[in-house]
């Protein structure tokens, strides 16, 4: 297999929840025994929004801390905060030279944020992209997992770098291509009966990788439920199917089997498959919690991590900022 450059910014919000797991952070953990991989947290992209200070670091040491935890590993991947790289930001001010107003008041997300939020339309808004374009650039990545709402942003990418390429006559930027993991993708349902696990959805929809044992029991016990099968071999509703859904993913195929059959017989209790599958998903969840508790109390450990990324990230970045100060003409 050819061996890519593979870059991808998380965005600083929140914990991660076992849909998150089982999308994109289970994917990192796999590219990064195959690929030159480039993850970083996206602490300049979140000042978007004004975060104050304090929330600002702890947000983003909170976010690498359970991408840790859940097995990015710093021997293998570059990882580094995305405001350790200020190499970005001068690709950035040379790609704003060449993006412009239309297209950029263009993209979705921008129109979505300023329909969301019209008193805070604001340039570092505007140029979202280009600062995402600029991240993927530095590192001249061929590579980038993302979802589908990304896939306008790296269209931009491959124009910004395309036209780079051709106004300075030169090759710097290969065009970046999305990295699909298609079948591979776990869906995980939500506990509420409706689709897929998100915090959006409301507080007990997600288990969360660090929710405490008890916060796990309450929410899963508290899922939606019906009233029960009244027909032998009867099609499940929803919120049952996503019960045996995550029942798949924590629980043994014995243990599955076992609630399958009394659903078929109509003789399920729901209360016992609550416990069951609240037991085992704390059991799943437990190398987590600890490896978060563990890493989180370390400063100096999360530290030499960052230190580590940063030295790697910049070695790399700077030899791209060479050579696109080169070709822009700069002779100093
Ligand atoms: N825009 C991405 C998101 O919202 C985060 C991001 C920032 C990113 N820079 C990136 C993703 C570079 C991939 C590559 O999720």
């Amino acid at each position: 297999m050819k061996r890519e450059i593979v870059c991808s910014g998380i965005r600083p919000t929140g914990n991660l929840h076992l849909g998150n797991y089982f999308g994109a952070l289970r994917n990192f953990v796999k590219m990064q025994d195959e690929h030159d991989c480039y993850f970083f947290v996206a602490d300049y992209h979140s000042l978007t929004t004004h975060p104050t200070p304090d929330n600002l670091y702890g947000n983003a040491r909170q976010i690498l801390v359970e991408y840790l935890a859940a097995g990015l590993d710093p021997n293998k991947a570059t990882i580094y905060l995305q405001s350790d790289l200020p190499e970005t930001i001068e690709l950035y001010l040379f790609l704003n030279m060449n993006a412009y107003l239309g297209e950029l008041e263009r993209v979705t997300s921008f129109k979505d944020k300023v329909r969301q939020n019209p008193n805070n339309v604001n340039a570092g808004l505007l140029t979202y992209p280009t600062l995402m374009a600029a991240d993927i650039l530095i590192h001249k990545a061929t590579k980038v997992p993302v979802g589908k709402d990304q896939e306008q942003h790296l269209e931009m990418t491959r124009t910004f770098a395309q036209r780079f390429n051709n106004m300075y006559k030169s090759e710097v930027f290969p065009l970046p291509q999305a990295f699909n993991f298609g079948g591979e993708l776990v869906k995980i349902p939500g506990l509420n009966g409706t689709g897929k696990m998100g915090k959006s959805e409301g507080e007990g929809n997600a288990i969360f990788l660090n929710d405490s044992p008890e916060a796990i029991r309450k929410k899963i016990m508290r899922a939606k439920t019906d009233s029960g099968p009244t027909e032998m071999n009867q099609q499940k509703p929803m919120e049952i199917e996503n019960l045996f859904t995550l029942l798949k993913v924590v629980s043994s195929p014995d243990t599955v089997e076992y609630f399958d059959d009394l659903y078929n017989r109509c003789q399920i209790r729901y209360g016992d498959l609550k416990k069951q599958l609240a037991e085992d998903m704390v059991a799943f969840t437990e190398p987590f919690r600890q490896r978060i508790a563990e890493i989180s109390g370390n400063e100096d450990y999360l530290r030499s991590i960052m230190d580590h990324g940063k030295e790697k990230a910049r070695e790399n970045a700077r030899k791209t900022l060479n050579e696109v100060r080169h070709v822009i003409g700069y002779r100093n």
